[in-house]
């Protein structure tokens, strides 16, 4: 059973409130997960009473009947995230949530602006008191939740991580990378490690290469005052790629525990080799797609990435030497984001005169849409002549459950309001991912504006992102 609470969200009015924690709070309403007391309080510029904010909600949401009565739970407080004036009145409305309940009720902060506003939200929660809770010793019930982009580089990182522990201790601090929610990544510490028929092969004995693919069809859309002073290396690689990597590349955890599995992540992000900023060039392809320069709030000289290949290392025994592909990118041809594990192909030892596929045993984890695995095969093809292909064994999660699974906003949440942090970033993780990603910044301004290659909305990126495969005799799959 839920325990009260409430949720302070600061950028209320933002992209990410209405897509993703919006749909996630009232699914859980539905779903009897948020308890009898609780209360959502969102705080922004915008000038808005309670009424106006549901009503600016609900109409994002094409909200149903169970709307109106969960929408009572919601709040406004006007504020500029620098200015005092809207803490105080806050105060005045938790201190109130306290006294209908007859309690002091655990305090969540969570971050959804811009990095820009985190350390003055952490300063004017300092300094009214409000990051201690409504006193008698109930600091240990608030919890801050943090959105990435945890910063901009190491440095930038660094120093929010810094001003974080000052006030907070690690386990009131949730550093969030929605990909630890999603049902498909937190299935790989399960798909690894509890089959036993996996982990004997999964190592450079008999991995080729390991392929990530992460592909939108859209484009930026209206998030380019966001975007633009970011880029997809950013936005997208600091954080789900990394992630992404070290679901395939980690040990085994000690323990199934929030310490066992974040260490084994940690250690997996620590291991990727990282690419000097004078070697860039030769692991590294960005681009951006034609017609970025006119989107919305985009500056017509911008040079921002809309795509990225990087061709890495993860230095463990286990993955020594064995190259990891890595795409994303935007106004791709489809929305799909999928982990391929290449197997060496041993098939013309046997069967040289007759022929090989030229796809052997490839591992697939669709992390999305279609959620599921699939396991490519060399199979005989019926016939009186010897000839052979490459078919495909296939567990989906809709036709083997019936469901996808939640949302992970869901999972993220409820995981916040219980105080478990196994699938929040630790500042380690973060640190050495940054390191990774700021090398590459580093080698971006050495190399100056040329190297961003154009390429046509709805292509794989520029043909370079192939070359960098090729020249390996390997392909994108
Ligand atoms: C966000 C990025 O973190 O993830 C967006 O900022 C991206 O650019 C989004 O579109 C994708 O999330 P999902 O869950 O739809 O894969």
């Amino acid at each position: 059973m839920q325990t009260p609470f409430v949720l302070v969200i600061f950028g209320a009015t933002g992209d990410l409130m209405r897509r993703k924690l919006l749909p996630a709070l009232f699914r859980l309403y539905k779903q009897k997960e948020l308890g009898e007391s609780f209360y959502i309080v969102g705080f922004a510029r915008r000038e808005l009473n309670n009424e106006e904010f549901r009503e600016f909600l609900g109409k994002k949401l094409h909200a149903d009947g169970v709307w109106d009565k969960f929408s009572k739970n919601l709040y406004y407080q006007q504020g500029f995230f620098g200015d005092v004036k809207g803490y105080n009145a806050l105060i005045e409305k938790l201190n109130e949530f306290d006294k209908r309940v007859g309690a002091c009720i655990a305090r969540i902060f969570y971050l959804a602006t811009p990095p820009a506003n985190y350390e003055e939200i952490i300063d004017k929660l300092v300094s009214t008191k409000l990051s201690e809770g409504c006193g008698q010793g109930s600091s240990k019930w608030t919890r801050i939740a943090i959105e990435k982009p945890f910063g901009k580089d190491l440095a930038t990182a660094k120093a929010i991580d810094k001003r974080l522990g000052r006030v907070f201790e690690e386990r009131q601090i949730f550093r969030v990378d929605h990909y630890l929610g999603k049902e498909t990544v937190q299935n790989m510490i399960a798909f690894r490690f509890a089959n036993g028929i996996f982990e004997p092969i999964w190592n450079r004995n008999f991995i080729d290469h390991v392929q990530i693919t992460w592909a939108e069809r859209q484009g930026i859309g209206e998030r380019g005052s966001f975007f633009d002073g970011v880029g997809l290396l950013r936005d997208v690689a600091q954080n789900h790629i990394m992630q992404l990597i070290a679901s395939v590349a980690m040990e085994q955890p000690l323990s199934f525990s929030k310490e066992g599995v974040r260490q084994a992540r940690a250690a997996a992000i620590k291991a990727i080799r990282c690419i000097e900023p004078n070697e860039v060039s030769k692991y590294i392809v960005r681009g951006q797609y034609e017609g970025y320069n006119k989107e919305p709030e985009v500056d017509q000289n911008s040079t921002t990435e809309t795509f990225v290949a990087i061709k890495l290392f993860v230095d463990t025994p286990r993955f020594e030497n064995v190259p990891f592909y890595v795409r994303v990118g935007k106004k791709m041809p489809k929305d799909v984001v999928e982990i391929s594990i290449v197997f060496i192909q041993t098939c013309h030892l046997l069967f040289k005169e007759y022929g090989c596929p030229e796809i052997g045993n490839v591992l697939t984890i669709r992390i999305q849409p279609d959620e599921g695995i699939s396991l490519g095969v060399i199979a005989k093809k019926p016939g009186a002549r010897l000839s052979l292909g490459t078919v495909s064994m296939y567990f989906s999660y809709q036709g083997e459950f019936g469901e996808k699974g939640a949302e992970p906003y869901e999972k993220l949440l409820l995981d916040i309001f219980s105080g478990d942090q196994m699938l929040f970033n630790r500042s380690d993780e973060l640190e050495s991912s940054w390191e990774f990603i700021t090398k590459i910044l580093e080698g971006w301004t050495l190399q100056g504006k040329s190297t961003v290659l154009s390429y046509k909305p709805g292509t794989w990126g520029p043909r370079q992102a192939h070359t960098l495969i090729e020249k390996d005799r390997r392909k994108w799959l």
